[in-house]
């Protein structure tokens, strides 16, 4: 596996593949890497010739009261997960590599980002929007990774790549979870004993929302309703919100019908939680 850290040596290793034809295959991360992202690797593995991963704890993305500094980070460990599942390019730039002086030019998302994620965290995704342009230009993939359990990231990389004409192919891989039915996060390490033994609470309530679904409830409201009751009962976390949208064009919707995502997020002492489902209702 090659490790790289300037996007000069980057740019250089990625061109002289394309030249020999090989496809590639891209998963974005901010590291701390867990069975998530190796599912992203493991997928970009199947289908690509190259594999390049990319560490980045990208501030842009971080508002000024969030976690970027105690963001969990270690390099080494990345690399052996890497190397094990089998990643060729290794690719983890320092902040001052990626943002050498301040932008004179920035991507603002415009669409799907007034709900869930997009409104409780103002600027997270013009930040996210913004570093994966530059990714998408030094690594210049075929294919790009991304996981379902960020859902609204997932529609907004689909809308950056359409908008901006990238020549790239949106994977979207389904969410991993615990054996309990949390999902899988590098945040998770932020819970106490008791906050993680509550926390599996977010995919039980969305399996009993999906449940009245399956019953027949049509009315979002019935259905959020269910959603937040159950997690303030099972839980002391405090709900940042419940809500129910058209995907991936996030709309919101009275009566429940076609692609549907119904989305929470969680607060604990350290650790906002999201989670969510997606169902195709006939
Ligand atoms: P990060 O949170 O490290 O996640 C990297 C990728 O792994 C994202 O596409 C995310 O959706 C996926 N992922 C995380 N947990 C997962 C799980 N339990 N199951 C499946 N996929 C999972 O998302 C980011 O980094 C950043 O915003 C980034 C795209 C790298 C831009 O900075």
């Amino acid at each position: 596996m090659m490790v790289i850290t300037k996007i000069k040596d980057m740019q250089t290793a990625m061109q002289q593949y394309r030249r020999e034809g090989k496809t590639i295959g891209f998963v974005p991360t901010m590291g701390y890497l867990h069975e998530g992202h190796v599912a992203l690797i493991k997928k970009a593995r199947e289908e690509n010739d190259i594999v390049a991963l990319s560490v980045f704890v990208n501030p842009l993305q971080f508002g000024p009261n969030e976690d970027f500094e105690r963001y969990p980070r270690d390099l080494e460990r990345d690399q052996r997960i890497a190397k094990e599942h089998g990643v060729d390019v290794f690719f983890s730039p320092d902040v001052k590599e990626m943002y050498p002086h301040p932008l004179s030019v920035q991507v603002v998302v415009k669409e799907r980002v007034d709900v869930l994620c997009g409104k409780s965290r103002p600027g997270h995704f013009d930040g996210v929007a913004t570093v994966l342009t530059k990714l998408f230009h030094i690594v210049m993939p075929d294919r790009a990774y991304f996981g379902l359990k960020d859902a609204q990231q997932v529609a907004v990389v689909d809308g950056l790549i359409r908008d901006f004409h990238f020549p790239i192919q949106l994977v979207a891989v389904p969410t991993v979870r615990e054996e309990d039915g949390l999902a899988k996060s590098s945040r998770n390490v932020y819970l106490s004993p008791e906050e993680r033994k509550e926390a599996p609470a977010l995919y039980k309530a969305l399996l009993q929302a999906k449940a009245a679904v399956e019953n027949g409830e049509r009315n979002a409201e019935a259905v959020c309703a269910l959603v937040k009751q159950y997690i303030q009962t099972h839980t002391h976390g405090e709900i940042d919100y419940a809500e129910i949208y058209s995907y991936p064009d996030l709309k919101p919707l009275e009566t429940l019908a076609g692609k549907v995502i119904i989305a929470v997020a969680v607060r604990f002492a350290n650790a906002r939680l999201i989670d969510n489902i997606i169902l195709d209702i006939a």
